[in-house]
């Protein structure tokens, strides 16, 4: 399906990075190690690139990676690309200081492995940082799933990762001017959650 979305001329979300991101990627420590999910095109990964940073970035669409490699051509920068399903992909321990997920969209037991990952993926101290659309967007015409099972809710990302401390959590209506695949007011779910320093996968005493 998204390689079809993606075979076009242009970049359906454009070229210019989601904003929610472009203002959570300033907690960012220097030249962070990120992984970026369900990258798509590459506009998110070679804004963070351009910042500083090493971006590996993964999406099953091999159609929008190839894209991502132009668009950082275009931008004369390197990301790392790979071609991988979230349901088998290991995202590996205590590797990334950062992972991102921008309209990534996963059915809900899909959602809740991935969460799962990320927890154990993350460095102590690393930062998720994630803008889906909110099961509430389905007022609106603007992008986005149309199955209520795929909008996710802020308080559901929240319980996904309930040891981690939330620098930014909120559910709210905002203008999406994206490419033509966001095309106005929408509700959405933004996070920029840090991992504590100790181990949040061991029980507290
Ligand atoms: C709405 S697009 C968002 C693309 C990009 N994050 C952006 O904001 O421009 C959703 C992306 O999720 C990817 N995706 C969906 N299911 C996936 C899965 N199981 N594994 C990896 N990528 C997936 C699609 O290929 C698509 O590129």
């Amino acid at each position: 399906m998204w390689n079809e979305k993606y075979d076009r001329d242009d970049f359906l979300y454009g070229t210019e990075p989601n904003e929610f991101l472009r203002i959570a990627s300033l907690v960012l420590p220097e030249n962070a190690n990120i992984l970026s999910l369900a990258e798509g095109e590459g506009r998110n990964a070679c804004y963070l690139a351009q910042q500083g940073h090493q971006v590996t970035a993964i999406d099953a669409s091999e159609v929008g990676l190839e894209k991502a490699q132009i668009l950082a051509e275009a931008q004369n920068v390197t990301i790392t690309t790979q071609l991988a399903d979230l349901n088998s992909y290991d995202m590996g321990t205590e590797q990334w200081d950062a992972i991102i997920a921008i309209f990534c969209h996963l059915a809900p037991r899909l959602r809740q492995k991935v969460a799962k990952q990320v927890i154990k993926a993350l460095k102590p101290g690393g930062f998720y940082i994630s803008e889906v659309y909110a099961k509430a967007q389905l007022q609106h015409n603007t992008g986005g799933p149309k199955d209520p099972d795929l909008l996710i809710d802020l308080v559901e990302i929240q319980q996904s990762m309930p040891q981690f401390n939330w620098i930014h959590a909120e559910q709210t209506e905002r203008e999406i001017l994206e490419g033509t695949g966001h095309t106005g007011i929408g509700w959405v779910s933004q996070v920029i959650a840090q991992k504590p320093i100790g181990n949040p996968t061991r029980p507290r005493t």
